[in-house]
């Protein structure tokens, strides 16, 4: 049932390359991004004024990732929202928008409720689901399936990274449609994406040198994941992962951030993750990172290859295969599951059922 992997985790871990390669098939046609299986309307897409993200946990991280890549290339304004916090919150509405719920089971009790308040309010409804014919997918006004197949392990890695895929795809479509990006560009995008599934597969590779640094962190107390921009995205998600099934306590900041109040947690030891794969941002998360050090950080670096001077700062550096920055998430987030996962195992913890925790969340 594991397919000879220890834990479901590491199995889902294993399926990415595949899970983001059907994923990104089910929506290419000659080349072409082609959502008429979504359902969504060129004219529609034309009239959006406002997109909403609403989702949970690791769903709502891949808002996070996706807010910055739909405002980049289609130009449309994007609020991230936590389906918590969104179905309770008395706030004016723009009703010509597009609420995305993003929800691998399609059952979380919150982002259904998020779904319908848009719905009440005539907001057209995009579901990002993985569940076929789960409640979200029923009453969504349209439904991108993410094909990640079954996911057992609680904490999620493959739906996470098909739902980022159907956002890159939205967001590239988006744009075309729109005309904010060039035909050219638009063709470079798909060839980048149909790049990610190879990129992910070299990265597994490489996984017993992350083992081998979690055996080495599996005792720290706290750690700390900083980046600015997508990074900070990335930050978020592996921020969880480590909490959530190595107990260990960790937090995820914007750099900038830092020195606003988080930078006095900093002393000798405490574990810092720089992610940086942005590389207009490259510089200012380093300068971020040299502070930490400075209060006796020991820094991981989690770069793109090429970037070799992060060895003048970092103790230890992961690095990707370069790709377009827009859709680094996909290859950096692959690294820090690993380290959540060869920490949990390190420690000797049920990997795939942490404790207090369910897969799906369908009470609030
Ligand atoms: C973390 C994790 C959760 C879920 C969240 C939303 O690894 O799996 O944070 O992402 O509970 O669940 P869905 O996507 O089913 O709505």
């Amino acid at each position: 049932e594991k397919a000879g992997y220890e834990h479901f985790m590491m199995k889902e871990i294993h399926e990415q390359p595949k899970a983001v390669l059907d994923t990104l098939n089910s929506v290419l046609e000659d080349g072409k991004i082609d959502l008429s299986e979504v359902g969504l309307e060129e004219e529609s897409i034309r009239n959006i004024q406002q997109i909403y993200i609403i989702a949970c946990g690791s769903a709502y991280h891949v808002g996070m990732a996706a807010q910055y890549v739909i405002e980049d290339l289609a130009q449309i304004p994007v609020r991230v929202e936590l389906a918590s916090e969104f179905r309770y919150r008395k706030m004016a509405l723009n009703t010509n928008s597009l609420a995305v719920i993003i929800s691998q089971s399609g059952e979380t009790a919150d982002s259904l409720a998020a779904l319908r308040k848009c719905k009440e309010n005539g907001i057209h409804t995009l579901g990002i689901v993985n569940v076929v014919g789960s409640s979200i997918a029923r009453e969504a006004d349209n439904v991108f399936y993410t094909l990640a197949g079954p996911e057992i392990s609680v904490a999620t890695t493959k739906a996470y990274s098909t739902q980022l895929i159907a956002a890159y795809t939205l967001a590239i479509q988006f744009a075309m449609v729109r005309g904010t990006i060039t035909e050219e560009a638009y063709s470079n995008y798909i060839s980048e994406l149909q790049t990610l599934p190879d990129k992910i597969c070299k990265i597994l590779e490489d996984k017993e040198r992350i083992q081998w640094f979690a055996s080495k962190q599996a005792n720290v107390k706290d750690a700390f994941f900083v980046g600015r921009g997508i990074d900070y995205a990335i930050s978020l998600e592996g921020s969880l992962k480590m909490k959530e099934i190595s107990y260990i306590h960790s937090e995820a900041y914007a750099a900038g951030e830092l020195k606003h109040g988080t930078i006095s947690l900093i002393e000798d030891g405490t574990l810092v993750i720089g992610v940086l794969t942005q590389p207009d941002l490259y510089e200012k998360t380093v300068s971020n990172m040299v502070e930490c050090k400075s209060r006796g950080a020991y820094l991981m670096g989690l770069t793109t290859f090429g970037n070799y001077n992060i060895e003048d700062t970092a103790d230890f550096t992961v690095y990707i295969p370069k790709t377009d920055p827009h859709f680094a998430t996909s290859l950096a987030v692959i690294p820090l599951q690993l380290l959540g996962y060869y920490v949990s195992v390190a420690k000797g913890l049920d990997v795939d059922k942490p404790r207090n925790l369910a897969k799906s969340v369908t009470v609030e």
